[in-house]
């Protein structure tokens, strides 16, 4: 048995927690491997909306064991706010949930240095959605870190101490103000609920799960556009967010990596700071953001929004080694005369249809072409013979210029509204 990983193929919120719902039938075990707080995965059943943070997208199935891995970071105090909300929705899914001794903690110090970092940067701010993720991986790979798994040892709060201590005075070169106290407490108080669940080495539990057969669906977080190697740095978050992630942040050996599906968007839209080639700042793109309710389900920011973008969709790809591809939102798309797509960019005056080192404006200048759109309404729909032909072309023009399949078109936020094209 093989681990299928499926992840974002663009700047993040391509819809991830919807498909990972969709398809957890299919699995025993669903793993998040990276990212933290940072995001915010929506799943849409029975007329409730749900955002999960940390919690793996698969929390919901009976029967699935639902593991936050080694490559996740995690903080005490968000998390404790998940569960409470899990509770009010699934009594009965906290059995469900595994959370691995390695995966690194988020102390309100690290918050604390994030907000300073960016508050320092000025106009030149990554954007960050301030909950601490890239202090706590510069702990982890600085070999600083506190994790999971310490706070089972005599000498956690020794632990604790020592790393705060670090963390404030690094915070004196910084001219920010803050009142740690009540957050410190509140900090404590949560991590008791961490003790609550059931801790596990996740390395282990992955190969023992794999030896006895199980299906493992491995979720990642926020997209390979912001991964901290290949996305576009230094505007990217601090983890690996492509298909390696998994790997690493669960400890899967390589070849023993499955189908990978990956999500986009039929259109691009991202939430901070950074290059972004395709982005309207216009009418349209705020009709993107209207009708495709585009805004940010951790922090609330409006996400700019623009066209497809298909250099940086195959880079994607290859990068992943997507086998099959999950089109979402594709209703957002009705009604719009024609729709323009990003085939080249002419970057340094020479036109290229690959992703260059730097995606600044000053250097790349996106070439597009226009394809027919379509008017009727997709969300009442469940079947791919329904589709409306414009669209079907769309999807045949990508799945040409990448060369995979698309497998699956989203036609709304809803479970139902999923048409598989298999
Ligand atoms: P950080 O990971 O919070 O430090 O944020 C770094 C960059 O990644 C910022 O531009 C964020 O807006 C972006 N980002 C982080 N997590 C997500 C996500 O889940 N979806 C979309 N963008 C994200």
């Amino acid at each position: 048995m093989n681990v299928d990983v499926l992840l974002g193929l663009q700047w993040g919120d391509e819809g991830k927690g919807k498909i990972v719902d969709v398809l957890t039938q299919e699995y025993q075990v669903v793993a998040r491997f990276q990212g933290g707080p940072n995001a915010g995965h929506t799943l849409e059943f029975n007329g409730i909306k749900h955002v999960l943070h940390t919690i793996p997208s698969g929390i919901f199935h009976e029967g699935v064991d639902n593991l936050i891995g080694n490559g996740v970071v995690i903080d005490p105090l968000v998390f404790a706010a998940e569960l409470v909300k899990l509770a009010s929705v699934d009594p009965n899914a906290f059995p469900r949930l595994l959370l691995s001794r390695k995966a690194h903690l988020i102390l309100p110090t690290h918050r604390l240095l994030d907000a300073a970092s960016e508050s320092a940067k000025g106009a030149q701010k990554i954007g960050s959605t301030l909950k601490g993720i890239g202090p706590t991986y510069m702990d982890k790979t600085g070999r600083n870190g506190l994790r999971v798994g310490d706070l089972e040892l005599p000498d956690f709060q020794d632990r604790y101490e020592a790393l705060k201590k670090k963390h404030l005075e690094m915070l004196r070169g910084f001219e920010f103000p803050f009142d740690l106290d009540a957050e410190e407490q509140r900090w404590m108080e949560a991590v008791q609920h961490l003790l609550e669940l059931r801790l596990v080495d996740s390395d282990h539990y992955i190969s023992d799960a794999l030896r006895a057969g199980k299906k493992i669906l491995a979720e990642g977080a926020q997209g390979t556009l912001l991964d901290v190697d290949f996305g576009t740095y230094p505007f990217v978050t601090s983890s690996t967010t492509t298909c390696a992630g998994a790997c690493t942040g669960l400890g899967v050996a390589p070849n023993r990596i499955g189908r990978v599906l990956g999500i986009f968007k039929a259109y691009c839209t991202r939430v901070g700071s950074g290059p972004f080639p395709t982005e309207l700042n216009n009418e349209t793109g705020e009709r993107m953001r209207q009708v495709g309710r585009e805004f940010g389900s951790t922090t609330g920011r409006p996400r700019r929004c623009g066209w497809l973008d298909l250099p940086a969709l195959k880079y994607a790809v290859e990068i992943n080694g997507v086998t099959e591809l999950m089109m979402m939102k594709a209703d957002v798309l009705s009604g719009f005369e024609q729709l323009s797509v990003c085939t080249h960019y002419s970057y340094r005056g020479e036109l290229v249809d690959r992703l260059p080192y730097s995606l600044e404006e000053q250097w790349v200048q996106p070439q597009f072409i226009e394809l027919p759109g379509w008017n009727q309404d997709l969300t009442g729909m469940n079947r791919a013979d329904q589709l409306p032909q414009a669209l079907l072309d769309y999807v045949a023009f990508i799945e040409k210029a990448v060369g995979v399949p698309v497998t699956l078109v989203s036609v709304g936020p809803d479970r139902e509204q999923t048409i598989l094209r298999v």
